[in-house]
């Protein structure tokens, strides 16, 4: 498959992954390879839902590919604040741009975007869908860490509106991987899911817990998430788990030595500050990597002898 829209991670086989990562460590060895690459490619930023990493690591990238952007921004400047509807909104900044970026509050707000354009459009996170990006970006870091095979990775926080977390969970099942997901019983994954990751891996590297100090000592990444509080439909319901899973040096009294510690970012009280300067910390690491994977992720997508492709896709 060579694929004109990145909308899923479920997109990605191996070999896509590992040419975007691969791609991405020449980048960050060496940018100045491709900084006139892209002169005169403007990128369509439409951002309907708050952003700093995604947003401005994506202008970060096509300004280094030598490219510019053009940015919709907030909802109350535009004329989706006249109730102009999605499919007019990226149909018309198509004709401006030779690429768009949506992030969007809906799930799926994406997929039906693209089918209203014909240049390469990026899921920038869907509601609690998928932020396929963001995974891109977390296997980066993964990999400068801990390695991609024979990984046990330990999921933690919300899992049922974390689009993060499900793409992360879709892509990882093209490697040799032991997943542990761990929640309260209301935020666990989908059952849809978990039925899928158990179609795409053998089940025995699918496992749910309660309880992070049953799995802790044997994880060699550990990645936590926050209680995306916005998409809650009862604020009761957010408060009753606010709070819950959070991490200190106390709690990683137990872990491995090795252990990696990752956050999409941003957190708010899942990760005491006292970790950000231990070995353990990679969140900002993680962070700064959007830049290269971004680029690479663009290069790839807007060059015609060098899209993402390969013959093991679905
Ligand atoms: N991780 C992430 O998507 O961050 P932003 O919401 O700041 O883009």
């Amino acid at each position: 498959m060579r694929h004109d829209h990145l909308i899923t991670s479920k997109q990605l086989s191996r070999g896509d992954i590992e040419t975007v990562l691969d791609y991405a460590a020449e980048l960050d060895a060496d940018p100045s390879t491709v900084a006139d690459r892209h002169a005169g490619t403007l990128l369509g930023l439409l951002f309907f839902e708050p952003s700093t990493r995604t947003k401005m690591s994506f202008e970060t990238a096509m300004k280094r590919l030598g490219g510019d952007v053009v940015d919709m921004g907030s909802i109350e400047s535009s004329s989706v604040k006249k109730g102009e509807t999605l499919a007019d909104t990226v149909r018309v900044i198509e004709g401006y741009t030779d690429a768009l970026v949506l992030r969007h509050p809906k799930q799926g707000a994406a997929t039906m975007a693209s089918e209203f354009v014909d240049v390469p459009l990026v899921n920038a996170g869907d509601g609690a869908g998928h932020h396929p990006t963001q995974t891109m970006l977390d296997l980066y870091t993964i990999r400068e860490n801990a390695g991609l095979d024979d990984l046990t990775i330990g999921i933690m926080g919300d899992l049922k509106y974390g689009r993060t977390v499900h793409s992360l969970a879709y892509a990882l099942t093209n490697f040799d991987t032991r997943q542990h997901f761990i929640s309260p019983e209301s935020l666990q994954l989908p059952r849809e899911v978990v039925y899928d990751l158990h179609q795409r891996q053998d089940g025995t590297g699918i496992r749910e817990h309660d309880s992070l100090e049953e799995v802790l000592p044997s994880l060699d990444v550990l990645y936590v998430t926050r209680i995306q509080r916005e998409r809650f439909p009862d604020e009761n319901e957010y408060q009753k788990v606010a709070g819950e899973y959070q991490i200190d040096a106390d709690t990683l009294e137990a872990a491995s030595d090795e252990l990696t510690v990752m956050h999409p970012l941003p957190r708010v009280d899942e990760i005491a500050p006292e970790i950000d300067e231990t070995d353990y910390a990679a969140y900002f690491q993680q962070a700064h990597n959007g830049v290269p994977v971004r680029m690479a992720l663009l290069d790839l997508l807007l060059s015609d002898d060098k899209r993402i492709g390969g013959d093991d896709d679905e």
